[in-house]
């Protein structure tokens, strides 16, 4: 595993070309060596992505697609985007199982096709996984996180270009963070099950109302490597203040 510590900007249905000037400064701070292990990536809508390439472009900043159809290259699927498409926009990354598409109704084996096939295309995965509400109540989150892992990750041979996001479901958009304990369990849980799949050590990063205020209790947890951040990147001082206090 790297050195590198992973700030995931997911915009999801939000932005307009008006707000691109706003990341001048997050492309400034991407630049400095101090910010070097810094891996900066981000997950414009569909409708922005070429926008952000060009805002992007001669930078180290990465960017990636919110999600993908299963199908690899083309078909006739109105409304969907391939992985092919997305390769071909310049996108290296693209988040697979965002309990949002869960929610409405992704399944495992849905995400799996999904996954296999953004592989065949050389894309990297941001996975994401995390118990609702109702099944941390019912203290089945370790179940819930092992069946997302095995059959999500079904019939994946090569590892090296996952990582996966643990995001809590009563946690996204709630600001309502896992108490450090919880999160440090369920963090190592999720390494365990992985190590029975395979030898390579994936990235773990947390996901779920990270924002400049709890980043620097969230930067403490032990076995992340990252974070997955929706509203708070959306405000380029918060995401770069999220940043600045991971890496001080
Ligand atoms: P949030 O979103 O930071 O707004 O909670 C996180 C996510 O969607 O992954």
């Amino acid at each position: 595993m790297t050195n590198n510590i992973y700030f995931i900007a997911n915009w999801k249905m939000y932005g307009s070309t008006s707000t691109l000037s706003s990341l001048n400064k997050l492309i400034n701070l991407s630049k400095q060596k101090k910010y070097n292990k810094a891996k900066i990536i981000y997950f414009p809508p569909f409708t922005l992505i070429y926008n952000f390439m060009n805002k992007f472009k001669k930078t180290k900043i990465s960017i990636g697609g919110q999600n993908c159809h299963h199908i690899e290259n083309y078909g006739s699927f109105t409304g969907s985007i391939s992985p092919k498409m997305l390769k071909e926009l310049g996108c290296r990354y693209v988040i697979i199982g965002h309990s949002e598409n869960r929610t409405a109704g992704e399944t495992d084996a849905n995400i799996n096709k999904k996954i296999l096939s953004a592989l065949n295309k050389n894309l990297k995965i941001v996975f994401c996984i995390g118990e609702t509400l109702k099944e941390k109540r019912k203290k089945i989150t370790h179940t819930i996180l092992k069946n997302q892992i095995n059959k999500g990750l079904k019939g994946i041979k090569n590892y090296k270009n996952i990582l996966i996001a643990y995001e809590p479901v009563w946690s996204i958009g709630t600001g309502v963070i896992p108490k450090h304990n919880e999160l440090e369990t369920n963090v190592s849980n999720i390494r365990k099950i992985l190590s029975k799949k395979t030898s390579v050590k994936l990235p773990i990063l947390y996901g779920g109302s990270v924002n400049d205020k709890n980043i620097s209790n969230l930067k403490n947890i032990r076995g992340i490597k990252g974070f997955l951040v929706g509203s708070a990147s959306q405000n380029s001082k918060k995401f770069i203040d999220i940043i600045k206090k991971t890496i001080n």
